[in-house]
């Protein structure tokens, strides 16, 4: 199931261990671990495990994890991925993280529509959707901006910093997608 995915500025590719230590120090910061979440302290060994333990669930259909790979460098500068695949309901939940250093150029908002696309016509999938913090802004902003739907609030889901947090549910279905 797997295809480069090529966009204008970045392109989205499986990772592989040799990208351990770029993914490495484009996670480790605590804001980006916090708000996916990701293994805090977050270290070289982290990414290694992780980049292998999602080639392992790429091989299975399980997950499709994609690293951002931008253009000028060929470096991965963030992940992106499909999770909780669901191929008899045709659905999954999509996840990403970018490296702070290339927040607010919108290439999150472009990776973000590689993956829909993959998800929509390569995956045939209906419905793509996203669980968001209510107070993680810049990600519910990026699904709002890319057209998905607030579809509902879960209240008191979680516990962030040690306070209850709402938990906000985004989705997109096949026909809403629009490449433009
Ligand atoms: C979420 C994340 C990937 C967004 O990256 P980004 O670089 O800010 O996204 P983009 O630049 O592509 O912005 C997409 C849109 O959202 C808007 N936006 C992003 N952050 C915003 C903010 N804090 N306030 C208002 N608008 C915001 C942008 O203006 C843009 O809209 P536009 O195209 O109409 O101008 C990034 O902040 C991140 O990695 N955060 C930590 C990990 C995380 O939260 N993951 C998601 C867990 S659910």
């Amino acid at each position: 199931m797997y295809k480069k995915l090529t966009g204008q500025r970045i392109n989205l590719r499986k990772a592989a261990l040799a990208d351990a230590k770029s993914i490495y120090q484009n996670a480790k910061d605590k804001d980006i671990c916090m708000a996916v979440p990701l293994p805090m302290p977050y270290t070289l060994k982290t990414a290694q495990e992780y980049i292998k333990a999602s080639q392992k669930k790429w091989e299975t259909k399980k997950e499709a994890q994609f690293g951002i790979e931008y253009g000028k460098t060929g470096e991965i500068i963030g992940m992106i991925g499909l999770r909780s695949l669901n191929f008899e309901l045709k659905k999954a939940e999509v996840g990403y993280w970018l490296g702070k250093d290339y927040w607010g150029k919108g290439i999150a908002k472009e990776a973000l529509g590689l993956i829909l696309k993959f998800a929509f016509f390569n995956l045939k999938l209906n419905r793509v959707y996203a669980e968001v913090k209510s107070k993680n802004l810049s990600s519910s902003k990026l699904l709002e901006r890319s057209n998905f739907k607030l579809e509902g609030r879960l209240r008191k889901d979680e516990k962030f910093k040690g306070k209850w947090d709402d938990l906000l549910i985004f989705g997109m279905l096949k026909h809403e997608f629009s490449s433009e």
